[in-house]
């Protein structure tokens, strides 16, 4: 039978180098904190439970997070790795396998750390190891004559030749519970930082005769971690570029693959098109043919097929339907239905409004908390007024209806199937259907009249 798996990730530091009131899990990539990546990655390994030893700050990490589904652990001091992971070790029963992860360390992958558990289950210690051009920093790898594994130093503990070893200490390990329960309970502090080091266990562990099984990571960006901004937005560029390459996977057409960014879960039909310098947020589904102009934002959006987003249109919480046209420069904010071959052109802004089928706003419009029937055409410069400084009113605009240029629609109000609004018109009550309805005062000539002429300075 295989093991149970418990999973430990080490939350404890206080990310003095990130210069942020925030504690440094709770910094993002994409739309999650760091820790929710490596809390995501650990639930996909199905393990019995998930650990998170936090110190610093951590009461915010938890308020935070009170959505995982995870055990808090706290470490008050910080008196090393070693001593982090024995905070946890209570919950942990004994036959178990303890993966220890980071929760700065946010681009690990699943099959990455799979390998890792099954040394550990082949071997009885499965370590995370890499090699580095520059290993500045890290614990080392020290192995023997034949090439296996003797232990880890640290590099404030080590000698010069110890120094050159180009192969580090990840931090990730897979070790089985009953043994790192011994293992940790011997531990000792006497080194250059006075740190109880988890890395100690690897010597302990040989010394046993346990062979130490080294795995490596498929890419180098899953085992960086974050201590400054500066590897933030490494990482940040690292996931974003995973992102794109899963787009492209399912077919999608990037015009830059560095100039697309997903924040949240995109869903895609087939060819879709999607021009520079675009932002993907939260959840957004796109059917098929849809394109997308440069410079858009969608968040939360679920968009049909054959739609054209051209450059500059801003989406926000909406849905839009089959045959669809926004933009250039439209915004669309929350709680917007277009149906089926709605047209929505530049400088419009809609609001909690249902566009029917085939109605079109071409220009410069704003249309708030309306309901638009089909067909209906709605001319440039056309306002609802739904705001009355206290409440928000509804507007009601029919089927086949025409709101000539320059209207303002004064809410509460109706206007009928068929209706059709004299340009310039300010329309504070219902306007019936099939009927012209008009409000303009009278236009009148003044003739003679002269314009005033600059007085001459002597
Ligand atoms: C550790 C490893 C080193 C490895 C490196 C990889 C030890 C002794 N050293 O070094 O071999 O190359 O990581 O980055 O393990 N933490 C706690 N509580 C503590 C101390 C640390 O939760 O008391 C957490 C930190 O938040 C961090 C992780 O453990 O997520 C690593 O701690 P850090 O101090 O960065 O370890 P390093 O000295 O870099
Ligand atoms: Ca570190």
């Amino acid at each position: 039978m295989t093991p149970l798996l418990s999973i430990i990730i080490l939350a404890a530091g206080q990310g003095t180098r990130m210069k942020s009131d925030l504690p440094k899990v709770l910094h993002e990539l994409g739309d999650r904190s760091l820790l929710e990546h490596v809390h995501d990655v650990a639930r996909e390994l199905g393990p019995r439970i998930i650990q998170v030893v936090y110190g610093h700050g951590g009461e915010q990490v938890r308020e935070r997070l009170t959505h995982l589904r995870v055990q808090w652990v706290e470490q008050a001091q910080q008196r090393g790795t070693g001593h982090a992971v024995e905070m946890a070790m209570p919950r942990v029963p004994d036959d178990d396998i303890v993966l220890v992860l980071y929760g700065d360390v946010p681009l690990v992958r699943r099959e990455t750390l799979s390998r890792l558990v099954q040394a550990a289950e082949q071997s009885g210690f499965g370590l995370l190891t890499a090699t580095l051009t520059d290993p500045t920093g890290y614990g080392r790898i020290v192995r023997d004559a034949r090439g296996k594994v003797a232990r880890i130093v640290e590099h404030k503990d080590a000698n010069t030749a110890e120094r050159a070893i180009a192969e580090i200490n990840t931090g990730m390990m897979a070790i089985p519970a009953r043994r790192l329960r011994a293992w940790l309970s011997r531990l000792e502090n006497n080194n250059s930082q006075g740190e109880f080091y988890l890395t100690d266990v690897v010597g302990m562990a040989v010394g046993e005769g346990v062979e130490v099984q080294t795995v490596a990571p498929a890419s180098l960006e899953e085992i960086m971690g974050v201590n400054n901004k500066q590897q933030l937005a490494e990482l940040e560029r690292a996931y974003q570029r995973l992102q794109a390459q899963q787009l492209m996977t399912q077919g999608v057409t990037l015009r830059d693959p560095a100039r697309c960014d997903v924040r949240g879960k995109v869903t895609v039909g087939r060819d879709v098109c999607i021009d520079i310098n675009v932002l993907l947020s939260g959840e957004v589904r796109l059917g098929n043919r849809v394109n997308i102009g440069p410079n858009c934002v969608l968040r939360d959006v679920v968009v049909g097929d054959d739609v054209t987003i051209l450059a500059n249109s801003v989406i926000e919480q909406s849905v839009i339907g089959n045959h669809c046209a926004i933009g250039p420069f439209a915004r669309i904010r929350p709680e917007t239905q277009l149906a089926d071959g709605a047209r929505i052109g530049n400088f419009v802004e809609i609001k909690k409004a249902q566009v029917g089928p085939g109605s079109k706003i071409n220009h410069l419009s704003y249309v708030g908390d309306t309901t638009v029937g089909a067909n209906v055409n709605i001319g440039a410069g056309t306002i609802t007024c739904n705001y009355d400084g206290a409440n928000k009113h509804q507007t009601i605009i029919g089927d086949d209806a025409f709101i000539g240029s320059g209207t303002q629609l004064v809410a509460p109000v109706e206007v009928g199937a068929g209706a059709t609004i004299g340009a310039g018109s300010t329309i504070c009550r219902d306007a019936p259907a099939g009927e012209l309805t008009l409000s303009r005062s009278p236009q009148k000539t003044v003739t003679g009249w002269k314009r005033p002429q600059k007085k001459s300075k002597h």
